[in-house]
């Protein structure tokens, strides 16, 4: 795929949460990149600070809830954490449209969904051309009789549909980036494997770029250039996507990769890694997988691991490479 520059770029952004024993670590020092036209897939267990990076994108966590306390958030070259509220209205929606895992939550329960859409577009006021387009958009994302399904509301269409509808509004406003946070969890096999292809397809045509949620290995490699690893608030290996499922580095990669071959296996439930990710808050020391490390080894338990490249854009949290048992 022709890349441009970059679009987004997280430089070691750390962000706190405020709580009411106060403030809590949930993200340290995230390095991200996505270019023009590119697709990143974020991968990770529950709990290991997926949505929490894609909301960072935009900021829509509120200043009441979170704040960033060391590095940043580029998006379009705005800093995401400094720009004020007016700046960020912008990047929302025409910059970068959001999907989110749960279709009805985000759509508004007593608007009809072709006025939804044609709210995304924020026209002072609409004309046949854009009910057209508005119609157009829906059959875009393969909903048949779009014409019919505008005038509905969203409990008249399933779940699928739903979805189908969230990315039209996401994308008519013809945004540079779509961020898609486990957009297809709460769908049915057969209906996740539609809303890809259809992500798939939207991305030759449009050209837009994608950052991908998702706790499945196997989905992000069907669709993305890069993936990165995120394990217990930080990146703990970022590749090629060719190259993270040919040659994992990173023991927790590699536990990954072993669990894509087993269709619909229990979310959190690595086999060869039992536990889960543990909680901001309570990171272990050293490297943060050592307690579930297949291959630890007592230096782990102490001391924090580089960065470690080893072949180009291909790096990883575990300076063994292929396992701490080597060498
Ligand atoms: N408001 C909050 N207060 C306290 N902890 C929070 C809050 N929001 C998120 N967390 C914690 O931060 C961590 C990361 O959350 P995040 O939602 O980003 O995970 P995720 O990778 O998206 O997981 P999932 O796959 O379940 O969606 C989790 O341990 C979560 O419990
Ligand atoms: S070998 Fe050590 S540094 Fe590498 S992932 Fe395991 S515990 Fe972490
Ligand atoms: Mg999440």
């Amino acid at each position: 795929m022709s890349m441009g520059g970059p679009l987004v770029e997280f430089e070691g952004f750390t962000l706190e949460l405020r709580t009411e024993q106060g403030p809590l670590r949930v993200l340290d020092g995230v390095d991200l990149r996505i270019d023009e036209g590119e697709v990143l897939a974020l991968v990770g267990e529950s709990g290991s600070g997926k949505t929490l990076c894609a909301q960072s994108v935009t900021r829509l966590l509120g200043d009441d809830r979170a704040r960033c306390t060391r590095g940043g958030v580029r998006l379009a070259g705005v800093d995401v954490f400094k720009a004020d509220e007016r700046a960020l209205r912008r990047l929302r929606g025409a910059t970068a449209g959001h999907v989110f895992q749960e279709p009805a939550a985000a759509l508004n329960p007593v608007m009809r969904v072709g006025d939804q859409v044609l709210e995304s577009l924020r026209l002072h006021r609409p004309t046949e051309a854009t009910r057209a387009e508005v119609v157009r958009w829906l059959a875009r994302v393969g909903i048949p009789a779009p014409e019919h399904r505008a005038r509905q509301y969203p409990h008249e269409l399933s779940g699928g549909l739903q979805q189908r509808v969230a990315i039209a509004i996401a994308l008519a406003p013809r945004p540079r980036l779509l961020v898609a946070d486990e957009p297809t969890t709460a769908l049915d096999v057969t209906v996740q494997a539609q809303v890809l292809e259809l992500l798939r397809e939207l991305r030759r045509e449009v050209g837009m770029a994608i950052l991908l949620v998702t706790h499945n290995l196997g989905v992000a490699e069907s669709i993305a250039d890069r993936i990165a690893v995120l394990y217990a608030g930080q990146v703990v290996e970022e590749g090629s996507a060719a190259s993270m499922l040919s040659n994992p580095s990173h023991p927790y990669t590699r536990a990954l990769v072993a669990a894509i071959p087993r269709m619909g296996h229990a979310r959190g439930e690595l086999a060869s890694v039992p536990g889960g990710v543990p909680a901001p808050g309570s990171w272990p020391g050293g490297c943060r997988f050592h307690p579930r490390c297949p291959v630890a080894r007592p230096s782990c338990a102490m001391e924090t691991p580089p960065w470690t490249a080893f072949a180009a854009g291909h790096g990883s949290r575990c300076p063994y490479p292929a396992g701490g048992d080597r060498a």
